[in-house]
């Protein structure tokens, strides 16, 4: 079964839930119920009511941006998957370079998100990427190994059904830096290999797997054509509906 693709705005720490709103709703507009590409906005998580609102009946989904792998109680500052459940959102971006970098987070804390989400019924996007240091070591294929066999311990085959992984190479995140399209087919083949090795070739075949990083309209025809990409993880390119309305429309010719 061909997979498919999915075009997901990580809005960062941008917009206040006023502006969501009219972003939101110039993007819900313009797709309406059109399903494919699969289209998916990441809003802070103080904005995911007034996205929903917008979305609303629109083939738009929510995301969010992290999540906690508790599922309640004394956490200040967290957010569970139940909340974002009701929150109408269905996937959560976990394991972010920025939340790798910034914020402390191991494989074996997006491990255990990546379960908790998993058994909450959200789809989890699970970030992976190397560092330019690493990449010029030539370290990127071990160091995707180890995110992935570490970020995804203890799933099962069966659980992969909704998983979605991003490559996202630390070097080309906000830096007008783009892997060229056969640098990031080369990786994304790579991660379906050991994807195929921890759940079997017929469920890496259904994982979607994201290239993130300076992904923009004018380089993602190239990127999108490549077999092992299915899709994008879009930063500063999705908070201007026009650019990001523009990827989607690459999303649906590569579809
Ligand atoms: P940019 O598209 O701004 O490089 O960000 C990519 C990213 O980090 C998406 O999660």
């Amino acid at each position: 079964m061909p997979r498919t693709i999915i075009i997901a705005g990580n809005w960062k720490m941008n917009k206040t839930p006023s502006e969501a709103t009219s972003l939101a709703r110039d993007i819900a507009q313009n797709i309406g119920k059109q399903a494919v590409p699969s289209v998916v906005i990441c809003p802070p998580f103080t904005a995911l009511h007034a996205a929903a609102t917008q979305i609303a009946g629109s083939a738009v989904r929510l995301g969010a941006q992290n999540m906690s792998d508790k599922a309640s109680g004394a956490y200040t500052g967290e957010i569970s998957a139940a909340m974002l459940r009701d929150s109408q959102v269905s996937a959560v971006i976990l394991g972010h370079s920025e939340r790798r970098s910034y914020y402390g987070e191991t494989d074996a804390i997006v491990n255990k998100k990546t379960i908790a989400a998993i058994e909450a019924g959200l789809s989890p996007i699970v970030c992976v990427g190397e560092t330019l240091s690493e990449r010029e070591a030539n370290k990127t294929f071990e160091v995707i190994h180890a995110q992935i066999c570490g970020s995804l311990a203890n799933i099962q085959p069966v659980q992969t059904e909704n998983l979605v992984i991003a490559y996202e190479p630390v070097w080309a995140i906000g830096t007008g830096k783009t892997a060229t399209p056969a640098m990031a087919q080369e990786v994304h083949a790579f991660i379906r290999k050991e994807l195929a090795a921890l759940f079997g070739e017929p469920a890496a075949q259904g994982v979607r797997i994201l290239y993130g990083g300076s992904m923009k309209p004018d380089n993602a025809d190239a990127l999108l054509a490549e077999l092992d990409i299915d899709g994008g993880l879009i930063g500063g390119a999705a908070l201007a509906a026009k650019d990001f309305l523009a990827l989607v429309e690459s999303g649906r010719k590569a579809s």
